[in-house]
């Protein structure tokens, strides 16, 4: 091997995969990994990652950018603001969502979405489908062409007025999922509950930010996620449910996957960091930490962890929804804004990784590779892209992250790169921080520093989640797929 065999070596560092830990030396061409051992010749360009824990870049594939809300209102970050802010926390793939809204076409949402992100990102990405409107039209034409081009994976609601499907929706959803091999993530929230008792709620003058804990409450979330999985069940569909919050929800999620569900879960930093208590703060000051599910109690902090611990929740991601604390988010009525009203959503794009590097593996609650395996290979592997990111392996795209785990900082919004203002993770003191971020072997970040243009992220077509094609289905799993001809992807495997 010549010299000038590699663009770029990455030299000396401790790399972690999913599977293992060594020591190695990187070489890259073309953006690609091409080479993984001791020694290896200078290339065009070395960068000395001794001392640092060479990862692999992670993926964020629950991320809000530049969408607007089921309430109406536009995210705080855009393209370049939201992958700038990723990058600068060690994510170097993020898959936001496309967010049709009723009466809106696939086609144009995608168009429109994909056209925004085409200028601005600065680190790969793909696109999840918000879908409200399942009319005959989407199911029939516009959400298969969608899903063979690459946007393997739908969100759908059981809340919000303007985003809820039923169950007879949320049924031909997953069978079509089903048939085309995408997957269904599912924000589970009993609709019913919530309105019943926000109302009740302020009608007796309970409008603070706090109130919005008590509205959702925990069998809201455990009910729908409940409902969300017997109806998977039903026609043997898989799917995962996001942004897990409640300690009796993740004990669902558990015994389901036990009896042989194809049930997937997902939990986020602000259930594993934060609390209701962090809401109850006078005047509207709560609104930061408001998102739905709400954080909850040191319990489900707990079952959170567990559950990452143990596989139940398979996906670390931020759920970054990005609303500034005034008028265009949190607060559109300002000081009067009752709860129902505040944008719902917290930041978290840019601490995902370093919040779990630091409370997570340096203090012992999970290990640099199941890291590794939340952060960045699960992702890859439910969302399609495990043919390229989520790995340190020849063939893959030099997405790299050089932790110097030594370091320690203190969280503060005005280090952080989104368009938000606010951190809820204010003075929390962390170790342990990505300070040389690499994209298809480009620098994007080092010294403090974005490295690279604005634009130059791209598209990728995700291919079907593993999650589809991988998972053996029980004997006891259901016979009503045979009985209705249910034909596609997911009951090939019967
Ligand atoms: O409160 C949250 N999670 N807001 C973002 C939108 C969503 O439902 O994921
Ligand atoms: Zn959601
Ligand atoms: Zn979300």
């Amino acid at each position: 091997m010549t010299a000038a065999s590699h663009d770029v070596t990455v030299r000396g560092g401790r790399i972690s995969t999913e599977h293992e830990t060594f020591e190695a030396d990187i070489g890259i061409r073309d953006g690609v990994i091409v080479s993984i051992e001791k020694n290896l010749p200078p290339g065009q360009h070395d960068i000395d990652a001794s001392g640092r824990w060479v990862l692999p870049g992670g993926i964020d594939s629950h991320v809000h950018i530049e969408q607007l809300s089921g309430m109406g209102m536009m995210c705080a970050d855009d393209f370049y603001s939201g992958t700038v802010s990723a990058a600068f926390g060690g994510t170097t793939t993020i898959i936001p969502f496309a967010a049709q809204h009723r009466g809106k076409r696939i086609p144009d949402v995608v168009a429109d979405y994909a056209a925004r992100a085409r200028e601005k990102a600065v680190i790969d990405y793909g696109f999840h489908l918000i879908l409200a409107d399942p009319d005959e039209v989407a199911l029939k034409h516009d959400l298969p062409k969608a899903i063979r081009d690459g946007i393997t994976s739908l969100k759908v609601y059981m809340t919000y007025n303007t985003l809820k499907l039923d169950d007879y929706q949320l049924l031909d959803v997953m069978a079509l999922a089903g048939s085309e091999g995408a997957l269904v993530m599912i924000h589970a929230e009993n609709h019913d509950m919530i309105r019943w008792v926000a109302q009740r709620l302020l009608d007796r003058g309970h409008s603070a930010p706090k109130f919005h804990a008590v509205a959702h409450d925990p069998l809201a979330e455990s009910e729908a996620s409940g409902r969300a999985m017997a109806l998977s069940r039903l026609i043997d569909v898989p799917v995962l449910i996001v942004h897990v919050a409640g300690a009796e929800t993740v004990e669902l999620i558990r015994s389901a996957q036990r009896l042989g569900t194809q049930v997937y879960a997902e939990s986020c930093p602000q259930y594993l960091f934060l609390t209701a208590d962090d809401i109850d703060l006078p005047g509207v000051e709560g609104a930061k930490f408001c998102c739905s599910p709400p954080p909850r109690d040191p319990r489900s902090q707990q079952a959170v962890w567990d559950g990452f611990k143990d596989g139940t929740l398979g996906i670390y991601s931020s759920d970054h929804a990005p609303y500034r604390f005034d008028e265009s988010g949190k607060l559109p009525n300002g000081e009067a804004t009752i709860f129902k009203d505040m944008a719902n959503g917290v930041p978290g794009i840019e601490l995902r990784m370093p919040l779990l590097f630091s409370e997570g593996v340096l203090k012992g609650r999970i290990t640099i590779n199941e890291f590794v395996a939340l952060t960045a290979s699960n992702h890859a592997r439910m969302y399609g892209l495990a043919h390229c990111k989520g790995d340190i392996a020849i063939g893959m795209d030099a997405d790299l992250a050089l932790w110097n785990p030594a370091r320690e900082v203190s969280v503060s919004a005005s280090m952080l790169h989104d368009n938000v203002g606010y951190t809820p993770y204010e003075g929390m003191r962390l170790q342990g921080w990505p300070e040389l971020v690499m994209s298809r072997g480009r620098t994007v970040v080092e010294n403090n520093t974005l490295k690279v243009a604005r634009g130059s992220g791209r598209y990728i077509a995700r291919r079907q989640p593993d999650a589809t094609v991988n998972i053996k289905t029980p004997a006891s799993a259901s016979r009503l797929p045979g009985l209705l001809g249910l034909k596609g992807k997911a009951w090939q495997r019967a």
